[in-house]
């Protein structure tokens, strides 16, 4: 497996990436302008990286895009769905606009609910090539049977017709995940990166999306959670990050994390 991270603008280092070469990207941008990363954010550039993504991404592979918005006088930007429907014009399609429900709120207002999740947007190039959906969440109902009108309802209103199988069949004890996923947000002080992504949250998606041996990239690494990931779930990474602070952490946490996959191995 190799677990590759540049200190590099992405926009540069991806020109280097072979076309159709990617299977699955995990990976955040800059908020609109909510945190300056190093003075960094000024050199985030939208559209040219959703092309590249494009480009390197297999036909049927995935991309994660995990994001949310700035509220600029009271009004939120829509940043996040213009870069989703970017991506549809691209021709990417988008496969599920999933949510990322995180334990608190950022920064209440007394004139609007709290504030809790950020878009997680799956993008496919193409059907999607792999899917393993997590089957982990518990059935109120399991052991019962199912009934005929847990089918779907039609354009008339009616109900379809159940299938024979469908009947008599007994719910089992845990079902597909909903596309709402909760997890608490990474909240280490001192010195660390300021957005650092919960390392389960990416996890899952790598083992939804992908399989062992993929290559996997994050273009905007930061601490390097999705390296982390891939060295837990033998994935190949590939990976940039502009800021050599943020670099030094990311490459301390993929060695620590290979250190302890070889000591567990033996
Ligand atoms: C939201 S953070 C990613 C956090 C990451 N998911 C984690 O778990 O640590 C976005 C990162 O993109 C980096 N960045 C911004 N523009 C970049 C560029 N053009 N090329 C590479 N990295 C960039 C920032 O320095 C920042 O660390």
């Amino acid at each position: 497996m190799s677990y590759e991270i540049f200190n590099e603008n992405c926009l540069e280092g991806m020109k280097g990436l072979a076309d159709d070469l990617v299977d699955l990207t995990v990976t955040s941008p800059p908020y609109d302008n909510l945190r300056t990363y190093n003075g960094h954010v000024k050199d985030f550039r939208f559209e040219p990286l959703a092309q590249e993504l494009w480009r390197v991404t297999k036909r049927g592979g995935i991309v994660v895009w995990i994001v949310n918005d700035a509220t600029i006088n009271g009004s939120e930007t829509g940043t996040s769905f213009r870069q989703a429907l970017y991506f549809k014009d691209l021709g990417f399609n988008l496969h599920d606009t999933m949510i990322w429900q995180r334990a608190g709120c950022t920064a209440p207002e007394s004139n609007r609910y709290y504030p809790n999740f950020e878009y997680m947007f799956v993008l496919s190039k193409g059907a999607p090539k792999t899917v393993h959906l997590l089957k982990d969440r518990k059935n109120l109902s399991a052991g019962s049977k199912k009934s005929e009108h847990a089918t779907l309802r039609l354009a008339d209103g009616t109900f379809r017709k159940p299938s024979k199988n469908w009947i008599g069949v007994e719910t089992s004890e845990y079902g597909v995940r909903f596309n709402i996923w909760r997890q608490p947000q990474y909240t280490a002080r001192g010195k660390v990166h300021p957005a650092t992504f919960p390392l389960k949250l990416v996890e899952d998606h790598i083992k939804s999306w992908s399989n062992a041996g993929d290559t996997i990239l994050d273009p905007l690494a930061g601490s390097g959670t999705t390296a982390v990931a891939c060295v837990n779930l033998a994935r190949n990474f590939i990976g940039f990050e502009i800021s050599a602070e943020y670099y030094d952490i990311a490459r301390e946490r993929i060695d620590k994390a290979i250190a302890l996959k070889e000591q567990s191995l033996f």
